[in-house]
């Protein structure tokens, strides 16, 4: 009897849920197909969409940060290599853990910085200064939103560690704080800046693989002498406490760039498929010595979306099988075709190629172009960013340089009063794949709509572009 009532109540349930989601596709050819949609709330009266969004120039960017753990540390580091900063705060639960940033900026010559711990709210006292630009957050997960909200509300610019937000309703939250406060908010996704991937777009963008069809990202990272090291085991918890793509940003952030998504074209849906939790709950008993016996997060999770413009993207995660590390990173054009993993190359019709065509013997887009032809059309398609600073960024580091390249942008743009490189809407789009994936899974792969965060804007801006000083006399 129990058992009917159930079974009642869930057909109502999945009915209700039907009627409320149900959505036509017009790629269904004359099916209706169902899609899930979750709600877009609607902009509040005057205030305006961020695309391109710029703010007043600042001559010198004074920056505290929050979150002195694994990564924290790097970033502090890094700024001391960059000009027209000031490091005026660090904040850390811990005090020693802000006292070995203090260590890192005295041995770069830099005066201490004010220091902020012992409670966990003790960031909100470095938000509350009159004398900071901006909030760099290196927090776990959870905590990212909540500290971005408060900065932007006083009027700071932030920068967020990836993802920046684990839900729509912070996603969403996060950016009506940007629209309304015209402050900045920056996930600090640093794989967009990886050379192989800037110099792609670059090619991209100038035509080298015809238009783009498909794009693949991943984040294939065996997690297994990691998990112990985050601070209060947030990371293994998280995946622990929930299903789907938790950690989509490395792998969907540079092909949506490719793909130009918000700039002429927007992601329509996703559906995802998981492979059961097997390693994940043996990792909690190897290190925990319980049974987890509700793992959430499968071992691995597929998710393909469809654009607007009739592109397709597969993104994939697994932080728990032995497998050698991949972001994956392919994209497929109608003439061409770029992969980073785990070899890198480029395949292309030969009619692709033009002054490089003497570098290049007996090829075909069956095969990889050789060594030598890719390393000539890498050169010759170096991109803008990378022909001043790429020295310096592999002398400073931070995951081969390209976390310094991330940095070095973010304040470039800042001190120039450009559009900064990743707006609110990335973010938005990168992240909202970690709650739209669970709900696509938790309703057998069910299709779910992607909104729009610009709400209606996403055709305004025709390609992806990164600003630069001189281009715009600013
Ligand atoms: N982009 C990349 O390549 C990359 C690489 C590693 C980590 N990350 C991201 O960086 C972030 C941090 O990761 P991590 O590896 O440094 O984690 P971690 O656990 O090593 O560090 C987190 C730190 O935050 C501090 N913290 C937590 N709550 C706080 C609060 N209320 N106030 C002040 N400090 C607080 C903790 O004390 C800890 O020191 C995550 O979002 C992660 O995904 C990104």
């Amino acid at each position: 009897m129990k058992k009917n009532i159930l079974l009642a109540l869930a057909v109502i349930l999945a009915a209700g849920l039907q009627t409320q989601c149900v959505k036509s596709d017009k790629h269904s050819q004359g099916q209706e197909a169902k899609i899930i949609k979750t709600e877009t709330p609607s902009r509040p009266a005057g205030q305006e969409h961020a695309l391109l969004m710029t703010a007043p120039k600042l001559d010198t960017v004074r920056v505290g940060f929050i979150g002195l753990g694994m990564r924290g540390p790097s970033a502090v580091e890094r700024f001391t290599h960059i000009e027209g900063v000031k490091i005026l705060a660090l904040c850390d639960i811990y005090q020693q853990q802000v006292d070995s940033c203090q260590n890192i900026l005295r041995r770069a010559g830099w005066p201490e910085a004010t220091g902020y711990a012992g409670s966990p709210e003790a960031w909100k006292q470095l938000c509350e200064r009159s004398d900071i630009d901006l909030v760099y957050i290196c927090t776990d997960w959870r905590s990212h939103a909540e500290m971005a909200l408060y900065a932007m509300e006083r009027g700071k610019h932030v920068a967020i560690e990836v993802p920046a937000a684990m839900n729509m309703k912070d996603i969403w939250a996060l950016i009506d704080a940007s629209e309304r406060t015209r402050k900045h908010c920056m996930m600090l996704e640093n794989c967009i800046y990886d050379f192989f991937e800037l110099t792609t777009l670059n090619m991209a963008q100038q035509g080298v693989f015809g238009e783009i069809l498909h794009a693949e990202g991943a984040y294939i990272h065996n997690l297994d002498e990691i998990w112990e090291l985050y601070w209060n085991n947030w990371r293994l918890d998280y995946n622990e406490q929930h299903r789907g793509d938790v950690y989509p940003t490395h792998g969907i952030g540079p092909v949506c760039q490719a793909l130009d998504i918000h700039r002429g074209d927007k992601m329509n849906y996703l559906v995802s498929v998981d492979t059961k939790a097997v390693n994940g709950p043996a990792t909690v008993k190897r290190l925990q010595g319980r049974e987890s016996s509700n793992f959430k997060n499968g071992d691995h999770t597929m998710t393909m979306i469809r654009s607007e413009k009739g592109k397709t993207i597969l993104i994939q995660h697994n932080v728990m099988t032995p497998r050698p590390y991949s972001r994956m990173y392919q994209l497929t054009g109608t003439d061409g075709f770029a992969n980073k993993y785990p070899i890198e190359g480029y395949a292309l019709r030969p009619k692709q190629l033009t002054g490089e065509g003497k570098l290049i013997e007996n090829f075909s887009a069956h095969d990889f172009l050789s060594e030598k032809a890719k390393e000539a059309l890498m050169e010759k398609y170096k991109h803008p960013i990378l022909k001043d600073i790429e020295e310096k960024a592999k002398k400073v580091g931070g995951h081969g340089g390209m976390d310094f390249i991330m940095d070095y942008r973010l304040i470039y743009c800042l001190r120039n009063g450009l559009p900064l490189d990743m707006d609110v809407y990335d973010m938005a789009e990168w992240c909202c794949l970690t709650e739209l994936t669970a709900i696509s899974l938790e309703n057998n792969s069910a299709p779910v709509e992607i909104p729009d965060f610009t709400r209606g804007a996403w055709n305004q801006v025709q390609g992806y572009r990164h600003a630069f000083a001189e281009q715009t006399g600013k």
